[in-house]
């Protein structure tokens, strides 16, 4: 175990390492691309404000955005793996920045020859063997670290984060986990760096939550509430089984070609959006949301149907929806905004609604 290693002995605190932001991470539906607009119509739409709230925060990159000293940031998903994301980058709980650095190092000189789990199910498929033995090494360790207490709730996630995004560049896939490119060319090796974390005072009031969004809506009070759902059927915890797999560490048999937990193992990530009562849920939603803005991200790169990518809630449902709470107002890419013609946004991929709440 890494703990007594010798090379961890070697490093100190100005043996730095790499940095990486939270936005470089690939994910289905992230708004990295978006956050200008989203920033800007936001700041145009309400002058204070002290809570946001990003309800489905995925890669949490919005979040991000408007985690501010001084303001509040609520942020949720029904994920494991995006928990230890938010964890690392929005929790107030201090942590040994040399203690975690000391660990990456080793982590990254460490050769590995032994199969383990990880490597077993997943080497030769998402990764080479050479870094599927790393991963399941490197987390295994973390287990046993955290075990006896060498570890704080943070400090694990923080490390977990690092193996989430370091993996990401070596994954032989598309960005997701759905299935594994046949032609092994990924080679990359697996890098630990250090997630670019932003000061305890940023993160002081921040709460961070595992929940069903329709659940959690009824707890919170904010100011503005941030809404990005999946569009179409194609469920989260599906394509990120294998991140989620590594962020539980049961090591359940895995099935089929692409090796995912059982589907009764999976069924705590599974979204109502993406089901055909999505408008109903989304409803729902915004009918008990208590802010003072909604503000929702909603794709159409589809029309609303039941294929597999159709839209799960048409624009009118969703628009219905929004202005029962109050004057709602759409917004496109570049930042025109309209309120009439629907059918003038066909050929865009990315809107905003915003509803100004009691007006
Ligand atoms: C479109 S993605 C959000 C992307 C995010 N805005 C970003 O920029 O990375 C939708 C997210 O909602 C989460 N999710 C789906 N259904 C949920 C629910 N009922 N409650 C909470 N989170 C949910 C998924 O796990 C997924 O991470």
């Amino acid at each position: 175990m890494i703990l007594n290693d010798k090379t961890q002995n070697n490093h100190t605190k100005n043996d730095e390492i790499k940095e990486f932001a939270i936005q470089s991470r690939r994910y289905l539906g992230a708004k990295t691309k978006l956050l200008p607009l989203i920033e800007d119509v936001i700041n145009d739409s309400i002058k204070e404000w002290h809570s946001f709230t990003d309800l489905f925060g995925g890669t949490g990159v919005v979040g991000n955005r408007f985690n501010q000293p001084g303001k509040e940031l609520i942020i949720n998903d029904l994920l494991y793996s995006n928990i230890h994301s938010y964890n690392t980058f929005f929790s107030p709980e201090p942590f040994e920045r040399d203690k975690i650095i000391n660990l990456l190092h080793s982590y990254n000189e460490r050769k590995v020859h032994d199969d383990n789990y990880f490597s077993n199910n997943y080497g030769d498929k998402y990764f080479t063997l050479e870094n599927a033995r790393k991963i399941g090494y490197v987390r295994e360790n973390m287990e046993e670290l955290q075990q006896k207490g060498y570890l704080s709730n943070r400090e694990f996630s923080i490390l977990f984060t690092s193996l989430l995004y370091a993996l990401d560049k070596a994954a032989n896939t598309v960005g997701h986990y759905e299935a594994y490119r046949k032609k092994l060319d990924m080679y990359n090796p697996v890098r630990f760096l250090m997630p670019a974390i932003a000061d305890n005072e940023t993160n002081r009031l921040n709460k961070i939550y595992q929940c069903d969004a329709n659940e959690l809506v009824r707890e919170i009070k904010t100011d503005i509430l941030y809404i990005d759902t999946p569009y179409n059927s194609r469920q989260y915890v599906d394509s990120y089984h294998l991140l989620e797999n590594l962020a539980m560490w049961d090591k359940p048999e895995l099935e089929g070609v692409a090796k995912k937990m059982s589907s009764e193992v999976r069924q705590y990530g599974k979204s109502k959006y993406c089901l055909k009562t999505a408008p109903e849920a989304f409803d729902d939603l915004v009918q008990h949301a208590r802010a003072k803005l909604i503000v929702v991200s909603y794709s159409n790169m589809a029309e609303k149907g039941d294929g597999r990518s159709n839209a799960k809630i048409s624009d009118v449902e969703m628009i219905s929806s929004l202005e029962k709470r109050g004057k709602t107002i759409s917004y496109e890419q570049d930042y025109k905004h309209f309120t009439t013609g629907l059918k003038d946004i066909e050929n865009y991929q990315e809107r905003l609604f915003v509803c100004h709440v009691g007006k």
